[in-house]
């Protein structure tokens, strides 16, 4: 119970996922979590969505040693690759990072959840599904049963990944976008927004429409 947790990132993911912690504990008494404040590069002294910067990401070690735990809240898409050495620069165990999910979002009780997955309301994670380390799924995104996903992936709102979809790492499917039944996205792949992805999307390629066809390379910096 109020278990301390630093958001590290802005206020776009950040402060979607404080939000999520502070409905929980409003509307629906749950105080397993409660936001201790960010740790962000370019806020820091300041304040995002009235909660404290402690500071920068070069503070994570102190923090380590303090009784608080992480998430991760940085994901820019198409820029795939800089998030995870972003996020491997860090270093932080696996024991140290929270998993928060909203109360209004359905996890069937045999899908999987790495540590410091994200879960925002409404959202579905079906039988047998894995979504892995510090992934984010945003409101109203489905994941169907059976489709599992790597590290530092990111549903974003309203998107549906359908049954036996496999996803590398840190990939995205973005606002809106669908994925068909048993196609798969490649590490650091991009279904874009409102694609309909009828067909494998290799490493590295960011796909768009409907069906999705290859749009551009993700940035390597
Ligand atoms: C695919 C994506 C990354 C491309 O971004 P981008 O490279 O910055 O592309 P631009 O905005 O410069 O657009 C370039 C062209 O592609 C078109 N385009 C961009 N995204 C498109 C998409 N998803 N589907 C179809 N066409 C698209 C634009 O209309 C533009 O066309 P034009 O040259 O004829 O004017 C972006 O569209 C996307 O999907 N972003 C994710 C949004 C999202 O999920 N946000 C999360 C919020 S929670």
């Amino acid at each position: 119970m109020n278990k301390k947790v630093i958001i590290i990132g802005g206020e776009g993911n950040g402060g979607v996922i404080a939000s999520c912690i502070e409905d929980n504990r409003n509307r629906f008494h749950d105080y397993e979590w409660q936001v201790y404040g960010f740790l962000n590069d370019y806020e820091k002294g300041k304040t995002i969505n009235g909660y404290r910067v402690h500071g920068g990401l070069d503070e994570i070690d102190k923090f380590l040693k303090e009784d608080v735990f992480f998430i991760f809240a940085i994901h820019m898409i198409g820029r795939n690759e800089l998030i995870e050495r972003t996020f491997l620069n860090l270093e932080i165990p696996d024991e140290r990072f929270a998993i928060i999910k909203h109360k209004t979002a359905f996890i069937a009780n045999n899908a999987i959840l790495e540590p410091g997955v994200f879960i925002m309301s409404n959202a579905y994670v079906g039988p047998v599904a894995r979504i892995g380390k510090c992934s984010l799924v945003m409101a109203n995104a489905l994941i169907g049963h059976n489709t599992s996903c790597g590290r530092l992936c990111h549903f974003s709102v309203g998107s549906i990944a359908s049954s036996y979809v496999q996803i590398g790492k840190v990939a995205d499917v973005a606002l809106g976008a669908k994925v068909l039944e048993k196609r798969k996205i490649g590490d650091f792949g991009v279904a874009g927004a409102g694609s309909l992805i009828t067909k494998d999307i290799p490493d590295y390629e960011i796909h768009t429409g409907t069906p999705a066809k290859f749009f551009r390379r993700v940035k390597d910096n």
